[in-house]
């Protein structure tokens, strides 16, 4: 930690205190505020904690400025162009990138652990069809805890990383099972003899009735939005695993937590709600009265796949994402008038005041929709699509948080109700 410090003065009380900055590799310094209550006697108020480190990470780092994303020092565009999932996966988890040998020992031990317990299927099959695989996924994550929960050491950090493996390995499994669940089809079992990505592929869409080939051109677009997806810092849904994993919960329910916070549609449930919009907007005469809309401060309508809390600049994500829808299109011999669409839609907004003055570009989330409806995902199963990247994130995260003492998460608040009062018997109301 530096020596510096900053001055705090409550001018009413004349009271002073020295708050040391605490610095990192690299991004903003930071204030330790710990002092301030005990000292000058105030909470500090933070609402979304926009302007608060939660915790000390040495995982991921962004630039919001620059649109800069790095894993463990690692440039997201050079992990994208030269990586796989997996490798980048053990990257997240253990800090490097790993030799040969360590990465097919990591890949053995992920594939031999991508089964499910059978009662596990029996789960899901009570699930209504039409429930939506986001709320199956956090259900069914959160229940692994009543597999394995008489047989973890939380203490043992063996143990912890024998269960992050253990979801990074089951999350497509899990996730293949609960679409299968909702179209009817019989679960389909893991293919040792495949690639991470190509399992998933063929747990989704293969039929007993014939043999499934996997797509190269899907699985390599697959594992690239896995890459991106994987892990972004402190974001809504790694801050919700962190807090529940600061009550020594175990990971599955962390995990579980955390799929839930992505649910929503200003996190990671916006890719699904991309294309809904895009649907909704319909051709591109109708993008001005949306773009209209979206600027309107009595209209609750947002552009989904817009704007983003840390970047204030063009997410590096959704360029590299808008790059390969193209070429995945190109690849599949396709093309998506929704494609079309999305480009306009950023062309106007980026050429358009409200937009330009409040730094709203296309995120992670505005242009990956167009290749899951590519590749025949449904657009019920995008959110999932991120859920089983972000595992990785959430679970390296969590070891991360595991391996250093943490106080239990506890913010405070501004209390704004009533005084005290005495109770009036019903009958006196
Ligand atoms: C993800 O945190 C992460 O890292 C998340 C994520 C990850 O990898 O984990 O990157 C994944 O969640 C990406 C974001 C996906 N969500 C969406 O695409 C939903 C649409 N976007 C918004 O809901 C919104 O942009 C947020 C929630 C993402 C950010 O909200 P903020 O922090 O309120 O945005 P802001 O402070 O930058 O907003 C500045 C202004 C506000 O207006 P004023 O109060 O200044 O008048 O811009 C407005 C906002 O109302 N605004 C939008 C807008 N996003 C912000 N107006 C229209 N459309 C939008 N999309």
């Amino acid at each position: 930690m530096s020596e510096q410090r900053v001055t705090l003065t409550d001018e009413g009380s004349g009271k002073s205190v020295e708050l040391p900055v605490i610095s990192g590799t690299e991004g903003e310094p930071t204030l330790s505020i710990k002092a301030v209550p005990s000292t000058l006697g105030y909470f500090t108020y933070d609402p979304g904690f926009t302007a608060t480190a939660s915790c000390t990470s040495t995982i991921t780092f962004i630039d919001g400025e620059k649109g800069i994303l790095r894993y463990r020092g690692y440039p997201i565009e050079q992990l994208a162009g030269k990586s796989t999932f997996l490798e980048v996966a053990y990257l997240l988890l253990f800090g490097e990138l790993p030799t040969t040998d360590e990465f097919d020992g990591f890949q053995s031990d992920i594939t031999h652990h991508t089964m499910v317990h059978e009662k596990l299927n029996t789960f899901i099959s009570g699930f209504h069809y039409d429930a939506h695989p986001m709320a199956m996924m956090a259900g069914v994550v959160g229940s692994l805890a009543a597999f394995y929960h008489d047989k973890m050491d939380m203490s043992d950090p063996e143990h912890r990383v024998q269960a992050a493996k253990r979801m990074i390995a089951k999350m497509p499994t899990i996730a293949a099972a609960c679409y299968r669940h909702h179209m009817g089809r019989p679960v389909a079992y893991p293919n040792n003899e495949l690639t991470y990505t190509e399992n998933f592929l063929d747990m989704m869409f293969s039929v007993p009735a014939e043999k499934y080939i996997v797509d190269p051109v899907a699985a390599k677009a697959i594992d690239l939005l896995y890459i991106l997806h994987a892990d972004h810092e402190q974001n809504a849904s790694t801050s919700t695993v962190r807090l529940v994993g600061s009550t020594g919960a175990n990971p599955y329910a962390c995990v579980s937590a955390g799929i839930s916070a992505l649910w929503g549609p200003a996190h990671g449930g916006a890719n699904e709600k991309v294309l809904i919009m895009l649907d909704e907007i319909g051709d591109l005469s109708r993008v001005g009265k949306y773009i209209d809309k979206a600027k309107d401060k009595d209209d609750p309508f947002r552009l989904m796949g817009f704007g983003h809390r840390v970047y204030k600049n063009y997410d590096p994500r959704a360029s590299i994402i808008r790059k390969a829808a193209h070429e995945v299109l190109e690849n599949l011999g396709t093309s998506d008038p929704m494609m079309d669409l999305a480009m306009e839609l950023e062309r106007i907004a980026l050429e358009d005041e409200y937009f330009v003055s409040k730094k709203l570009y296309p995120n992670v989330d505005f242009y990956s929709g167009i290749i899951y409806k590519a590749l025949g995902i449904p657009v019920s199963m995008f959110t999932v699509m991120f859920a089983i990247a972000r595992t990785v994130g959430w679970v390296s995260q969590w070891l991360e948080q595991e391996q250093t003492p943490t106080p239990i998460g506890r913010p405070r608040q501004v209390y704004a109700g009533p005084t005290e009062r005495e109770y009036v018997p019903i009958e006196s109301r």
